[in-house]
């Protein structure tokens, strides 16, 4: 049987076609045929099939057409089916086109649909982090002692025995250094078998860069020294192994003992507030002469050692005072290690453990958390 999809494949004369009257009705078929298949090509691979099927040079519709019914047809008919054909493959070329057109259309409108960007959806919330409560505690500590003229340095964590003891006034075998037992750290052996092995340390208080400031630079100094430092403690919850302090020191021609509770006292009010009073006891340290030690009057109870809902003041245990931290006037034979002229210069140092100090101000009753990071505690202190 003869179909519209077959008849192309044939001379005219096959199908019976001998008269050009005959011919349009052949063609309008075809066009039917093409209409249809165009409205089955929906996308890109089912266009290419449709084109090739129509336009393919070899066996395409059209080249069937020109090879079995024009090029073979009688003179008679020949004029006609020319000038059909070009009709037709006028109206296939720019149905194919369009259609390309329409598919590549659609293709786009789709992938804007999937990647379109809802700007009414909730952002992704990065939550911002902030610094440790002992930064902001250095940093309320800076911020006080800047603004009355002392400048920032740090120091070397890996300190040699010199600047962590000896140099402060601590020689060997000094019963002091049982307190400040320290981690020693393990060196390869040196290439000059003559070199005395040089021992290095972690610094267990930041007292060295008293030492190191003063080497480098002549009086006047005023700096404070903010860092880590490590003991060979065992943890509990006022001790742990590595902790942080901040080192004071001034040094000039002239000052005394007065200056140096004024600078203190002044730093204590602005930290905890007017309200608590301070007060001094005798103390020890090889590099101060005099030494104290200082206490504040206990901010939790008011300094009067009861606790609000009666008995005893479970943070300074009914004392009504709390001990801050370690001062006194630089011992002038610290002065003999930095070639300053100890006649000429006097100055006090002080140095504050700073997470204890942070426990006292933000009432934690355990240091421990300093170290554990757990952001419901981090959280508490933004
Ligand atoms: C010293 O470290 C001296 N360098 C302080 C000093 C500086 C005195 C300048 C005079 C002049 P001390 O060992 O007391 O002193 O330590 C100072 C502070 O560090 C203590 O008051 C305490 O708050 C803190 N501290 C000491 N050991 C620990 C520890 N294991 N864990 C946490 N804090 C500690």
């Amino acid at each position: 049987m003869t179909t519209p999809e077959n008849k192309t494949g044939q001379p005219l004369v096959h199908l019976g076609i001998t008269r050009p009257e005959e011919l349009s009705t052949l063609f309008a078929e075809l066009r039917g045929r093409f209409d249809a298949d165009c409205a089955c090509a929906h996308d890109e691979s089912s266009w290419k099939q449709f084109r090739d099927a129509w336009l393919g040079r070899k066996s395409g519709v059209l080249t069937q057409i020109t090879e079995n019914w024009l090029k073979p047809a009688t003179l008679g008919l020949k004029r006609v089916v020319g000038a059909s054909l070009n009709e037709l493959r006028a109206h296939v070329e720019s149905q194919i086109e369009a259609r390309r057109i329409a598919i590549e259309s659609r293709g786009e409108e789709s992938s804007l649909l999937r990647e379109r960007i809802d700007l009414s959806l909730p952002g992704v919330i990065r939550p911002i982090g902030s610094h440790h409560l002992i930064r902001q505690v250095f940093q309320e500590i800076e911020d006080i002692f800047v603004s009355i003229g002392f400048s920032v340095v740090e120091g070397p964590e890996i300190e040699t025995p010199y600047y962590n003891f000896e140099a402060l006034n601590i020689p060997e075998f000094h019963p002091v250094r049982d307190d400040m037992d320290t981690f020693y750290l393990e060196l390869p052996p040196s290439s000059d078998k003559n070199a005395a092995p040089t021992p290095l340390l972690l610094r267990t208080h930041t007292s060295p860069m008293q030492i190191r400031t003063m080497e480098k630079q002549k009086p006047p100094v005023r700096v404070i020294v903010p860092g880590k430092v490590y003991r060979r403690d065992n943890p509990d919850a006022t001790h742990s192994f590595a902790f942080h302090q901040i080192e004071g020191l001034a040094v000039d021609t002239d000052i005394t003992f007065c200056d140096f509770t004024g600078t203190i006292e002044y730093f204590v009010k602005q930290f905890f507030g007017p309200s608590v009073k301070t007060r001094f006891r005798p103390s020890y340290f090889p590099f101060t002469e005099p030494s104290v030690e200082f206490d504040v009057s206990c901010p939790f109870c008011g300094g009067t050692g009861a606790a609000a809902g009666g008995g005893t003041c479970s943070k300074c245990k009914g004392a009504a005072w709390i001990e801050l931290f370690g001062a006194g006037m630089v011992d002038p034979a610290v002065y003999g290690f930095v070639n300053y002229d100890a006649k000429k210069v006097s100055g006090f140092a002080f140095g504050i453990g700073i997470d204890r100090l942070a426990m006292l101000k933000y009432g934690i009753d355990d240091i421990q958390v300093f170290f554990q990071n757990d952001v419901r505690i981090l959280r508490q202190f933004p």
